[in-house]
């Protein structure tokens, strides 16, 4: 773990300065190509501000591969490491070293601008504690092995002098300390995977062991999952999501300032704005969170910017520094399409009002398995908002969430109903249909039909 970290604005001409220094003492010891950014990254305040983002040569080529698809293939997508065997690569996905390596060819190619790198970290021991989709290769026992075998495996490859001119930002762990507020006992959305999580303290040991060893490479920026405003918005699991952050980045020798901040809605679908209310809406006398059994519930969010904005004000008044930013995954939540509202409703029933008005057209804000009508959402970019460092596809569009019926296989990949379109339900759906998309593959797999769709209904369109 590094101890001071520059993130601060007023700091940033005493290390550029530095920077330049250091490009010229290497330039002197190495044969520097002239193209690539100019001097070894130390962290800075928005890694993707005045960058450009590495394009995954093998998602772009499977993009390119459907039709239509040369559109997006350009776009810049997660490389997810999702077992140890990705580390040096399968018989479907380069290894991490062979993508830094066409990352760094990419660096060279775009004038003076730094590369972002982004890399998916997810390997928890007893991973996906409330599905089974992406229950992962480790145990929930084995902290030792995701430590050994995984995080310091990808830290000494992310430390080679090679990549020291790349943006390297991680995302860590999917789902898991959001996991361990909601779906753990005494609630009715428990189960007895996240029980144990929460009391074998391997989440919170396992992302404060990553925050610090990939902390400690110069070039990392941190940023932890924190779920989407229609798991954590609710005011019981706000607070208790930021409180679970600050103890993770404070465990196993991690600091807050390992942490450039957190990513909203990875491979999520809620909506980033809905346009035509907020949760505080009057219809009929009534603000809109204050009906019972509607779209927002006692929600204090309808949408991932408001929730995000608000997540960055709350985690920097805990433990966390003033200058985190945000990432919102915009890769699904586009909702386009015929389905779309086109105005608010004009009904005065408030909950007809929610159902007409919503550009989120998921039966049920639980629902998280290849979403039937999603679309692509705004395309990735830098800064787009007060607080939030960039719009990312964090999520490569056209990769399965899950299996629709049971796959035999070795990645760790188990079937969870949610991805089964006949699935009636369990408590953190409300019992409702999945809505998820027919004849699915493996979570990670290649989903044609998917990726079409997510084309067709693309918001802004294509
Ligand atoms: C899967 C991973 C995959 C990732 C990105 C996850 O749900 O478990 O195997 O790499 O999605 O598509």
């Amino acid at each position: 773990m590094r101890s001071a970290i520059a993130r601060g604005a007023p700091r940033k001409g005493v290390l550029r300065a530095l920077a330049a220094t250091v490009a010229l003492a290497s330039a002197a010891l190495f044969i520097v190509p002239s193209a690539v950014s100019a001097a070894p990254v130390r962290r800075v305040d928005n890694p993707y501000a005045g960058a450009t983002v590495y394009v995954n040569p093998d998602w772009a080529a499977r993009a390119r591969s459907e039709p239509g698809g040369s559109r997006i293939a350009n776009q810049p997508t997660g490389v997810w490491m999702d077992r140890i065997a990705a580390i040096a690569g399968t018989s479907g996905a380069r290894g991490l070293a062979a993508h830094l390596d066409e990352a760094v060819r990419q660096d060279s190619a775009n004038g003076s601008q730094a590369l972002v790198f982004q890399l998916v970290i997810y390997n928890l021991p007893g991973r996906d504690c409330a599905a089974l989709a992406s229950n992962g290769e480790l145990g929930p026992t084995e902290l030792d092995r995701y430590k050994t075998q995984y995080i310091d495996a990808i830290a000494a490859i992310l430390a080679r002098p090679a990549y020291a001119n790349l943006r390297i930002v991680t995302v860590i762990e999917i789902d898991s300390l959001p996991n361990l507020v909601t779906n753990v006992a005494p609630r009715p959305t428990a189960t007895p995977q996240c029980d144990t999580m929460k009391a074998n303290g391997n989440y919170v040991n396992g992302v404060g062991y990553a925050l610090n060893k990939l902390g400690d490479v110069a070039s990392v920026h941190n940023y932890i999952d924190a779920g989407h405003h229609g798991w954590i918005g609710w005011d019981d699991n706000f607070g208790a999501t930021v409180q679970i952050m600050c103890q993770a980045a404070t465990a196993q020798g991690a600091t807050p300032s390992d942490v450039t901040g957190f990513i909203a809605n990875t491979a999520n679908y809620s909506a980033l704005r809905e346009q035509f209310f907020t949760a505080n809406t009057v219809i009929s006398g009534r603000p809109l969170r204050e009906v019972s059994g509607g779209w927002v519930d006692w929600n204090r969010y309808v949408d991932e910017l408001t929730f995000a904005q608000d997540f960055r004000s709350r985690a920097d008044s805990q433990c966390f520094d003033a200058n985190i930013g945000m990432l919102i995954d915009t890769s699904r939540n586009g909702w386009g399409g015929s389905a779309r509202p086109t105005s608010a409703s004009t009904s005065t029933d408030p909950i007809t009002f929610m159902n007409q008005s919503r550009i989120d057209r998921r039966i049920h804000l639980g629902n998280w398995c290849n979403q039937s009508g999603a679309g692509l959402g705004e395309r990735p970019r830098a800064n787009p908002a007060a607080g939030i460092d960039a719009y990312v596809w964090m999520k490569p569009p056209g990769e399965s969430d899950g299996s629709s019926t049971a796959i035999p296989n070795n990645e760790g990949k188990g079937f969870d109903r949610m991805c089964d379109p006949t699935y009636t339900g369990n408590p953190r759906n409300n019992n409702n249909m999945s809505g998820a998309l027919p004849n699915s593959p493996l979570s990670g797999h290649w989903f044609s039909a998917q990726f079409q769709e997510l084309m067709r209904n693309a918001f802004p369109r294509l």
